[in-house]
């Protein structure tokens, strides 16, 4: 939702800063732009579209050792050019970046740029007017910098550069994600340190309500009252060559492929030196403790929520509610005597999930974030963390992440079992081997998978995906995967359920995607499809060995019966895959959207 990058060193900024969009465009990807400093002043490039557009506008001729840059998800204002960042001042004195949403900026703009004409519809320009502002009344830049971050409500992270002071970025972040990368003789600041590892693994984390100064020697950190705080830098635990395709067409495609290595991952990082399941004992204590789970969270975290239910409450034995974070923090349930808040996040970022999580914080209860990046804001503000081992994610949509969320969460559960005294008659270690296993047979079959993919998609308007049990959740994962990157509508429905109005949709030839993996409720969707089929629809029946029939589309293999969700979603991850890259669409940045949503 938007990325922020910044250069002050001595090469040349440019370069850096475009290759670190190019890292950042998951966060958006409307359109884009840098500043660079020279001697001769600031100048500004941007454009609406992609970092290839915004490439292709820049003058080469241009070199500047200070730059910042953005590239952007609209929030205020249609995606346009004059509404891409940067920002400048009336002036022209000061240009600024600017991910987040500030909410009160008409406040602002009323109150303090009466005649101050704005040139652009967004809320970030109101922040870079206001500094001007301030400086043209006689305060310093810095304190220009720090009145305005005290009138803002809202999100930010943000860079600031002011053509009269050669060697500064002023930085700034309340709720959007910040780092500053640094080195012997540069510094720069990223929203993800993707963007910087071309040029340092060594990062500071920044804390909401920090004003830094950055330079090309040195990084002063301070409160708002300005009180100096030393931090020390950590190194980045990612290798280039894990956010790079390689030879894959898309990310989503060498995402999807990774999954069997990430349910190996995951097995390997929670075992213990004896090869047992393990979590830490804080987390553990904190899961025996609690008389009910609340999952929160959004999209497909939400999806691996509702089946992360059926583990804790069938294999530990607790009662959970799941939430979609958006609603929970507006709409909060009575809540039990002992609740843990369970944070489901890829990014660890969304601010939907965040806002639940400051809330529930302030009412003194305790929170477990499981997310794939560590030292992301919900892990920082949780009580507790449990990684997903993922490696980055880049591709939106979300495959691998979701297999690891899933396992995680079933490790989780598992362990609780095992301290509580509960019998567990499976060994999820060996189980989830064989899931690693059963989900590289169904990638090793792309071929049929893209064969379904144009037997059944190819002119659909819409789809429907159908199962019972979780079954019915990875349906609803199955939909928004296909609805999101080929733009087919598509609805997840529980088996039974269809029949009570939306069957009225189905009509000669519309794709229903049945899900068969669960044999106490094998006959009953079997049931279900022969009521879709005799009304017209062309149904994809997708089965698990053991409850498989002649005439089934894909059959998969046999999977413990709490673990199908991780096997049954690939082929509807690649499927989709398939139908969006028959039409066309860009399969790693759908239309709209953006990976990390930091904006409520
Ligand atoms: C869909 C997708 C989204 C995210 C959602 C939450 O493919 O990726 O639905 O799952 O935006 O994001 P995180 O997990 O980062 O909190």
């Amino acid at each position: 939702m938007c990325g922020i990058v910044g250069y002050i060193g001595e090469l040349d900024a440019k370069e850096i800063l475009l290759k670190g969009l190019e890292k950042l465009e998951y966060r958006g990807y409307d359109s884009a732009g840098i500043a660079v400093r020279n001697d001769e002043g600031i100048t500004v490039f941007k454009e609406k579209g992609r970092i290839a557009d915004l490439r292709s506008a820049v003058d080469n001729e241009v070199k500047a050792p200070v730059g910042i840059g953005h590239t952007r998800w609209a929030t205020h204002g249609v995606p346009n050019r004059l509404n891409a960042h940067p920002h400048q001042s009336a002036s022209g004195r000061f240009t600024l970046v600017h991910n987040g949403v500030i909410e009160n900026y008409h406040l602002l703009q009323k109150a303090y740029l009466k005649g101050i004409q704005v040139a652009s519809d967004t809320d970030t320009e109101i922040i870079v007017q206001l500094v001007d502002l301030f400086v043209s009344e006689g305060l310093t830049t810095e304190e220009a910098f720090r009145k305005t971050l005290s009138l803002l409500h809202g999100s930010y992270a943000l860079a600031l550069l002011d053509s009269e002071a050669a060697d500064i970025i002023y930085v700034a972040k309340n709720k959007s994600p910040l780092l500053v990368g640094v080195a012997d003789d540069f510094n720069v600041i990223a929203s993800d340190a993707m963007a910087m590892l071309q040029v340092t693994n060594q990062f500071v984390e920044l804390h909401d309500k920090e004003v830094v100064l950055v330079r090309k020697n040195g990084v002063t950190i301070t409160n708002l009252e300005g009180t100096v705080i030393e931090r020390a830098p950590y190194t980045a635990e990612l290798d280039a060559s894990d956010i790079e395709k390689g030879t894959y067409p898309h990310y989503m495609l060498k995402e999807m492929d990774e999954q069997p290595a990430v349910m190996r991952k995951i097995i390997q990082a929670y075992a213990n030196e004896a090869g047992e399941l393990e979590i830490e004992a804080d987390i553990l204590e904190a899961l025996q403790q609690a008389d009910r789970l609340y999952i929160i969270a959004a999209g497909t975290s939400y999806h691996a929520g509702l089946v992360g239910k059926q583990y804790f409450e069938k294999i530990a034995q607790i009662p959970v509610e799941v939430h979609i974070s958006s609603e929970f923090g507006y709409n909060m349930p009575l809540l039990s005597e002992k609740p843990l808040f369970i944070f489901i996040s890829q990014s660890g970022e969304t601010a939907d999930s965040r806002q639940v999580l400051v809330k529930i914080k302030e009412m003194g209860h305790k929170a477990l974030t499981v997310t794939n990046v560590a030292g992301s804001t919900l892990s920082r503000e949780s009580d507790y963390t449990l990684l997903l081992h993922a490696g980055p994610e880049i591709a939106v949509a979300s495959t691998k992440a979701y297999v690891a969320q899933i396992a995680v969460l079933a490790v989780a559960a598992y362990v609780t079992a095992q301290a509580k005294g509960i019998a567990v008659d499976f060994d999820l270690k060996q189980e989830l081997a064989i899931v690693a296993n059963n989900i590289q047979a169904v990638i090793e079959r792309k071929a049929d998978l893209e064969q379904i993919a144009e037997d059944f998609l190819k002119i659909a308007r819409n789809a429907f995906f159908i199962g019972r049990n979780v079954d019915f959740y990875v349906s609803l994962e199955g939909a928004l995967k296909l609805k999101e990157i080929s733009y087919i509508q598509a609805e997840g429905f529980a088996g039974g359920e269809l029949k009570h109005g939306t069957i009225a949709l189905i009509e000669e030839g519309t794709p229903v995607f049945a899900l068969v993996s669960q044999k106490d409720v094998a006959l009953n969707i079997r049931g279900n499809v022969k009521e879709v089929t005799a009304r017209g629809a062309n149904a994809c029946i997708i089965s698990m060995e053991g409850m498989a029939e002649d005439d089934d589309t894909f059959i998969l293999p046999a999977t413990h019966p709490l673990l199908t969700p991780l096997v049954t979603v690939v082929p509807l991850q690649l499927i989709s895959y398939y139908a969006a890259l028959h039409r066309r669409c860009d399969v790693d940045k759908p239309r709209n959207l953006a990976k990390s949503v930091t904006v409520e």
